[in-house]
């Protein structure tokens, strides 16, 4: 699959983007709030080999797409779909291109793939009560937050809390609404 926004394209990752992924997977500016890395090139390898093998199951229930702009890849952003109408919305930016809105045009991409196509109820999403970028994000989608998870993540050896957020699909606008739902005869 593929989608396009207006400055970025997302797309199924290909064995070619190692250097892109271990790129930004080693650099210890985009791991202080995540509980993976920093990547060796077998976990870079790995990564790869299980967004090939999820982009390919039946039925596909995760959705982690390589984002592109202007052909170089820059970051990653993932769906993962439980529970059949539930899924949840991650994402990754090589720092050398933080702060230029990239985060939130790719999220809002997939989360309206996520509504449109997939016809999920709720998305919800998680990060570190530190992680002011990772916030303003999901502020900037339109998510709420819903809770706190305490102690909910062991990252470079510190149990640190979960913000957590939420958003669901968009109610169906009411000039969209059968005719005959409006028929009072
Ligand atoms: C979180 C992350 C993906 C954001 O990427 P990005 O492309 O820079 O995000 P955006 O530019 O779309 O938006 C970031 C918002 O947070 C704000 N922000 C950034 N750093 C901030 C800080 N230290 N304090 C407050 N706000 C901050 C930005 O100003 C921006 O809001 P604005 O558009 O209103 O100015 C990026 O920082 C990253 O990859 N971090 C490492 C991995 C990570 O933490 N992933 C999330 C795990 S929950």
């Amino acid at each position: 699959m593929e989608l396009t926004t207006e400055r970025l394209v997302l797309r199924e990752y290909t064995t070619t983007d190692f250097d892109a992924v271990h790129d930004f997977a080693t650099n210890p500016r985009t791991l202080v709030f995540v509980d993976w890395g920093p990547n060796s090139e077998q976990d870079t390898l790995d990564f790869l080999n299980f967004c090939t093998t999820t982009a390919h199951a039946v039925p596909r229930t995760g959705y982690t797409l390589a984002i592109a702009v202007a052909g170089a890849v820059i970051g990653s952003v993932g769906l993962t779909v439980h529970h059949g109408t539930a899924a949840e919305i991650g994402y990754t930016i090589n720092p050398t291109h933080w702060g230029k809105g990239y985060a939130t045009e790719a999220a809002n991409a997939l989360l309206t793939f996520g509504f449109s196509e997939l016809s999920l109820e709720r998305i919800t999403a998680t990060c570190r009560p530190e992680n002011a970028a990772s916030a303003g994000v999901l502020a900037k989608l339109g998510m709420t937050q819903t809770g706190r998870l305490e102690n909910d993540r062991l990252i470079r050896g510190a149990w640190l809390d979960s913000l957590v957020f939420g958003i669901d699909a968009p109610k169906p606008s009411p000039e969209l609404a059968p005719a005959s739902t409006c028929n009072t005869q």
